[in-house]
């Protein structure tokens, strides 16, 4: 079993999601000096996943772990989805200009797009791919709400704010961290991996 794995992302609300998670697991993670440029040329999270496991392994020589993730809304045919990150710059729905940051545009984009929606239904995917080279890993998870009209919260990161877990009355931007890692899909995912790690000989 890999005691170290290279963290193949470095997207800050990532890093601090991924190491709260791996806490306790003996499995040390190590995070990038410089980010490797990534081709995210899949059409799906698996493949995207895939892509960066084996392009940051290939750079560094280390099992590595990659996270694809991102918001799935059945009402915008699936959109933001593997585009979750650059959302605002996609043609879908129009390009959004970026004021205050990246994060903010791609939901302010959503917003807009949602307006007069009635389906809020919506869920965050992350799909964990670990590279070893010779052989790999990987673990689903998901977690399902409703995108809610405004922004609400300032903890966690991305589209934290406008999506609002099944069973909560509070967005997961004002969900603690704790709370937020047992419900999140990257939490679900994370859990299920460290089994499988563990499996390893
Ligand atoms: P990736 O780095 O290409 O996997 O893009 C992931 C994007 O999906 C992030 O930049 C966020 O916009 C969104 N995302 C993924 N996970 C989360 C989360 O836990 N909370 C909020 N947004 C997320």
């Amino acid at each position: 079993m890999p005691k170290t794995l290279l963290l193949a992302t470095t997207n800050p609300g990532k890093i601090r999601e991924f190491k709260r998670l791996f806490e306790g697991s003996g499995i040390e993670l190590l995070t990038p000096d410089r980010e490797v440029e990534v081709e995210e040329k899949g059409c799906s999270f698996l493949e995207n996943a895939y892509i960066k496991a084996e392009t940051y392994h290939r750079a560094s020589g280390i099992p590595t772990l990659a996270d694809d993730s991102g918001l799935v809304v059945p009402a915008l045919n699936g959109y933001p989805g593997i585009y979750s990150s650059r959302f605002y710059l996609i043609e879908f729905g129009g390009v959004e200009a970026v004021k205050e940051s990246k994060d903010k545009a791609n939901i302010d984009k959503l917003l807009r797009l949602m307006q007069g929606v009635e389906d809020r239904r919506a869920y965050f995917y992350a799909c964990l791919v670990v590279y070893l080279g010779e052989a790999g890993l990987w673990a689903e998870g998901r977690c399902d709400g409703i995108v809610l009209y405004q922004p609400r919260g300032e903890g966690g990161f991305g589209y934290d704010p406008i999506l609002q877990p099944d069973g909560y009355d509070r967005s997961m931007a004002e969900l603690s961290p704790q709370e937020k890692d047992m419900v999140s899909h990257r939490g679900k995912a994370v859990r299920k991996l460290i089994k499988l790690i563990k499996m390893l000989e």
